[in-house]
């Protein structure tokens, strides 16, 4: 059986491969609304990227001994169709599209890339931790620039009304769950991050990087802070449930 730093990997190979189709369908979003065409080529780089780092990722788990290289990561709802999908505004809904990739998919990779790589020690995990990261900061602007440029012309507090489905499209319950203390030996010479840090990472860069991101555009973030404590709040309970 594969190790979890091998199923890691596949998993991030296979993410980035849906990553790869959905900016494919943000690009022609963005050119269809008119969007200024820097940022429809930015979308349009991004395929490659991913495409790329769809293939690297596998090439990595199967390097750490992975069957196939791919794995279908559990607990996300990315097939579920998102409620922005019923606004009449064209415009609106491809933005808020973006922004759901960008600014909050692709800000958490980011965040998390950089911290393990600055963690991993050298060799070939970190090597491809840097390549990755160099591209998904790339993507997370792409997000902050389009709602930098909605912001100024015509507003975008109806962002606000969706950030917490954001969040749940985007956001797998494993990162709440409880981990004991484990060796993290292993974690940093293969590029994961160990299990007991993933919750604290997680609320770190929602809390440093992507809440003060939204209010700087003066869009209300109650909503995502209410989430997060609503999910630390069930998942400690579950942590404290006694066992039948
Ligand atoms: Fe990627
Ligand atoms: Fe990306």
């Amino acid at each position: 059986m594969a190790s979890e730093g091998a199923v890691i990997w596949a998993e991030r190979a296979q993410a980035e491969l849906g990553a790869a189709r959905r900016f494919r369908v943000l690009a022609d979003g963005l050119e269809a609304v008119g969007v200024q065409a820097q940022l429809v080529g930015l979308a349009a780089c991004a395929v490659r990227d991913e495409e790329e780092h769809a293939f690297l990722c596998a090439k990595m788990a199967r390097a750490l001994g992975h069957e196939t290289g791919f794995a279908k990561p559990e607990g996300l709802s990315s097939a579920a169709t998102p409620s922005w999908a019923e606004r009449h505004n064209a415009r609106e809904r491809v933005l808020l599209d973006v922004i759901a990739m960008c600014c909050i998919t692709e800000s958490f990779n980011a965040s998390l890339l950089h911290t393990l790589y600055s963690r991993t020690e050298a060799g070939a995990a970190r090597t491809l931790l840097h390549r990755i990261l160099k591209d998904e900061v790339r993507h997370a602007q792409l997000g902050w620039a389009l709602l930098a440029a909605q912001s100024q012309d015509g507003g975008c507090d109806y962002v606000a009304d969706h950030l917490e489905e954001m969040l749940d499209i985007s956001v797998r319950d494993a990162v709440f769950l409880p981990a004991a203390t484990e060796d993290a030996g292993e974690s940093r010479s293969i590029g994961v991050l160990p299990r007991a840090q993933r919750r604290a990472h997680f609320c770190a860069t929602l809390d440093e990087i992507i809440v003060p991101g939204f209010a700087h555009f003066g869009i209300d973030t109650t909503s995502m802070t209410a989430w997060r404590d609503h999910k630390l709040a069930l998942h400690l309970q579950e942590a404290e449930a006694p066992e039948d």
